[in-house]
């Protein structure tokens, strides 16, 4: 399986407008990328604006979904109007949703919503602080072990798990990870994976790397184990995610 490339836009950019303007100018920087999947997650009233362009290996996803199916739930997006567009796939469990109340239980709640809609979930994972007696480790192995509760083996080939680091995160993070730090956490959750599966779903689960990634640091991560990349600001600069993905092989 080829390399994912996937952009998180946030509350970005204003306008629709703007955002037509930001998807098509990364549409042509990386006409004739082979290879390499792209997913765009622009905010809800944008989810728009690759409609007419239907271009092989550039999808358009979506930032979150309700852990309901159906109801009066305000301000809420079903599984079902994901589908509908033709969505697939959709981010869970960001920590900025997290920090606003998003627990494992709701998580794991749209996991299974998601695979049921046969939509790719990309389930964020990462502790806020590294400390020197490893409980971040049990911390994210919590978070996984509660994300993936009820998912059947056969699903685990169509879920990617995002390890993203909070202190790597957003525009007041210090520093993003180290490739060593993304190695060693890699190849733990791919032992969870191993211990609550096999080591043959372990091998093909696809773990990415989020967390102040740029064109200057991303191939750290691809070349050492990452299945591909969450990008946040640089994903806002046609030319830096462009860049990205043009040296993603
Ligand atoms: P960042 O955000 O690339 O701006 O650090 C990543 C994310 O929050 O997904």
């Amino acid at each position: 399986m080829g390399k994912i490339i996937v952009g998180n836009w946030k509350m970005n950019p204003e306008s629709l407008n703007k955002a037509k303007v930001i998807f098509n100018s990364i549409v042509k920087y990386i006409k004739g990328v082979k290879g390499v999947e792209v997913v765009i997650c622009p905010p809800y009233p944008f989810l728009c604006i690759g409609d007419k362009l239907k271009i092989k290996n550039i999808n358009i996803g979506a930032q979150g979904v309700s852990e309901e199916l159906k109801g009066s739930y305000t301000g809420e997006v079903s599984i079902k109007m994901l589908s509908s567009l033709g969505l697939k796939y959709v981010i869970l469990g960001h920590s900025e949703n997290r920090a606003k109340g998003e627990t494992n239980i709701s998580i794991n709640k749209k996991v299974l919503l998601t695979l049921k809609a046969k939509i790719t979930p990309i389930i964020c994972i990462g502790e806020k602080d590294r400390d020197d007696n490893g409980f971040y480790l049990a911390y994210v192995k919590h978070q996984l072990l509660e994300s993936l509760s009820s998912v059947p083996r056969s699903q685990i080939k169509n879920i990617i798990i995002a390890y993203e680091p909070i202190w790597a995160i957003g525009g007041d993070s210090l520093r993003e990870a180290t490739k060593d730090e993304f190695v060693e956490i890699q190849i733990f959750i791919k032992k969870i994976i191993s211990d609550l599966y096999d080591i043959k779903i372990a091998s093909i689960t696809r773990v990415i790397y989020g967390g102040s990634v740029n064109p200057l640091n991303a191939k750290e991560f691809l070349d050492n184990g990452a299945s591909g990349l969450l990008i946040g600001r640089s994903s806002l600069s046609p030319k830096k995610f462009g860049d990205i993905i043009k040296l993603t092989k």
